[in-house]
């Protein structure tokens, strides 16, 4: 056996190894294993800077986030036969097709036919009798006393899915599977995977990967008691094993520490993540990666100076000063060739202000999601942070602050003036992310970059007509909306184009001021949007996405963190490594 060790500047640590003691499906020679691990290090905000007011200090400050400990994945992917395997649980993502019988009622597919031979016709038995057939979400996990693997797992892929998403959800499936079982490894395989290309099959063990990392983790940090999570080791059985795999799972091991980073950020409340708080967050993460990252934050007397009146104008009731956070990532060496912002909405909370969130429905218990445009851009600087990618600039701007209410914070029918000189008359406090996103896209387009991506939760109106998990797109740039539709087609994120009708600008016109802040309920996404193109310079390639749905999982109950696997995606296609 012999091992080479590669240690990188990450956690990651990678061992290619070769192993001649499997024999089978190989041709006699050692069979490479390639072995690589994911790190997963939870958030711990820092004491202090917590809440602004003494009595909230003393008070709502007592929650701390529980310094839980890091822990690995251990990932190997595989060329061995699965009949040899052994360990606790043994999954095959199986497609529709995949599940077809014979005559005999025997599986045609040669993987599961060599399966159901050793367990002498339990599989194509349990399948029949429990009605699996493949269809996605779908799966059963059988106990096996006695054999190599304590379990074997099929888990349905649909009909003949070759996609980001089924993969993914084929890794989750399977750390849910490990969860119930407290099972310590796992194999995973797909009953036809031959056919597939060497690309494919590269995606598609990334895809797995990060379902299984991914389903594996949960945020514990504000339970007082939590366990380690049993699952130590992965094998990708069948999926290749080459430098190509390698370097992607690096990078996918990257993408799912920004998106955790995001999760925590989203899941932690807002007496714990204040606007303070999240531009601290963000300081370390340019620290942690201080050789591409740098940070600027700026106080209210800059943003003063600056004359941000339409974001400062949201933050004034808040004893929780803002915020304005800008990242910025310059390659490691050579010439930069574009130039790039990614803009996040990033309300610590969102009362609604004056016209506070009433009523059922209008979920002021969860609005401390309403800076999941932030942490995508924050988690996506991480994963940045960590890959960096050659010939590309990025600017990471966040107006962080919450939206409350006082004696001291805008009135409905305020005017406000943006950093531009447009004014603005608020006819409602509660549209406030558009407000602070006016003044982020106004510095954004300061920076002399060509493109601007916005994030924002920005409408219920979005949710309405998008549902809970797709993210509406509004760009005039149909070349724009090609990248990053192609992104998010990459990154399994669902995201549709929704138009920019510009005659519904008539509803934003004001009595007294360039335009109202909010134009009725009809097309609110689109509104809003257009609210948004009036803050961006027409020289510049502009999108924004309405993540208002896709930032929370309602049946988990859990930051879902959208976003940031297509803005990274977009960047590197953007960059030239
Ligand atoms: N943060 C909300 C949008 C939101 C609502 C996100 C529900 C997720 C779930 C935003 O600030 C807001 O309040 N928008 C208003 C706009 C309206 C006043 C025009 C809305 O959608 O109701
Ligand atoms: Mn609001
Ligand atoms: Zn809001």
């Amino acid at each position: 056996m012999a091992a080479i060790v590669v240690s990188l500047a990450s956690s990651l640590s990678l061992v290619a190894s070769t192993s001649s003691s499997s024999l089978v499906f190989t041709k006699l020679r050692s069979t490479p294993v390639l072995r690589f691990s994911f790190a997963v290090t939870p958030l711990c905000f820092p004491r202090g800077k917590r809440m602004a007011h003494a009595l909230a200090q003393a008070t709502l400050g007592l929650t701390q986030p529980a310094q839980i400990e890091p822990y690995k994945i251990s990932f190997a992917a595989k060329e061995i036969d699965l009949v040899e395997w052994k360990g606790d649980i043994l999954a095959v993502g199986v497609t529709e097709k995949d599940m077809a019988k014979d005559g005999n009622s025997k599986f045609q597919n040669s993987i599961l036919k060599k399966l159901d031979a050793q367990l002498g016709g339990l599989l194509a038995e349990v399948s029949s009798e429990e009605d699996f057939t493949g269809k996605a979400s779908q799966s059963t996990v059988l106990r096996l006393p006695g054999l190599g693997s304590k379990r074997i797992g099929l888990i349905g892929l649909g009909q003949c899915e070759s996609s980001t998403v089924a993969y993914r959800s084929l890794g989750e499936a399977v750390a849910a599977a490990a969860k119930a079982a407290q099972a310590s490894n796992v194999a995973i395989a797909l009953a036809s995977s031959e056919g597939l290309s060497a690309e494919s099959k590269v995606n598609t063990a990334s895809a797995i990967a990060s379902g299984t990392v991914l389903g594996i983790y949960e945020d514990n940090r504000f339970r007082s008691e939590s366990k380690k999570p049993a699952l130590k080791s992965v094998d990708i059985i069948g999926l290749g094993t080459g430098p190509e795999l390698e370097k992607k799972l690096k990078y996918t091991e990257d993408v799912c520490s920004g998106i955790i980073l995001g999760k925590e950020l989203v899941n932690a409340p807002a007496n714990v993540l204040t606007p303070g708080v999240l531009a601290e967050e963000a300081s370390k993460i340019a620290s942690m990666y201080s050789d591409v990252l740098s940070a600027t934050i700026l106080d209210v007397e800059q943003c003063k100076k600056l004359k941000m009146g339409s974001y400062l104008g949201v933050a004034a009731a808040s004893e929780n000063p803002p915020h304005f956070i800008h990242l910025c990532y310059k390659p490691p060496s050579g010439p930069v060739k574009t130039k790039l912002a990614l803009v996040g909405k990033g309300l610590t909370f969102d009362s609604g202000g004056y016209n506070i969130k009433t009523g059922a429905g209008c979920l002021i218990e969860l609005m401390k999601f309403d800076m999941g445009g932030s942490a995508a851009v924050l988690g996506a600087a991480k994963a940045l942070g960590q890959i960096k990618p050659a010939g590309v600039e990025v600017h990471f701007i966040v107006a962080a602050c919450e939206n409350m209410i006082s004696g001291t914070g805008m009135r409905p029918g305020d005017i406000v003036t943006a950093s531009n000189g447009k004014t603005i008359e608020v006819n409602n406090t509660d549209a406030e992310g558009r407000l602070t996103l006016a003044d982020a896209l106004i510095y954004a387009c300061n920076q002399g970059v060509e493109k601007i991506v916005d994030l924002a939760t920005l409408t219920g109106a979005c949710i309405v007509a998008l549902g809970p998990s797709i993210a509406g797109v509004f760009t005039p740039s149909d070349e724009l909306a090609k990248e990053v539709l192609g992104a998010s087609e990459a990154a399994g994120e669902k995201l549709w184009r929704m138009p920019l009708e510009e005659s519904y600008w008539e509803s934003m016109k004001s009595g007294v001021a360039d335009m109202v802040n909010t134009g009725g309920r009809q097309g609110g996404a689109i509104t809003a949007a257009l609210f948004l193109k009036q803050f961006v310079d027409e020289k510049v390639q502009w999108m924004h996405i309405d993540m208002a749905g896709p930032v929370w999982n309602d049946k988990k109950k859990a930051a879902t963190g959208f976003g940031i696997s297509t803005l990274v995606e977009w960047v590197l296609k953007n960059s030239s490594s």
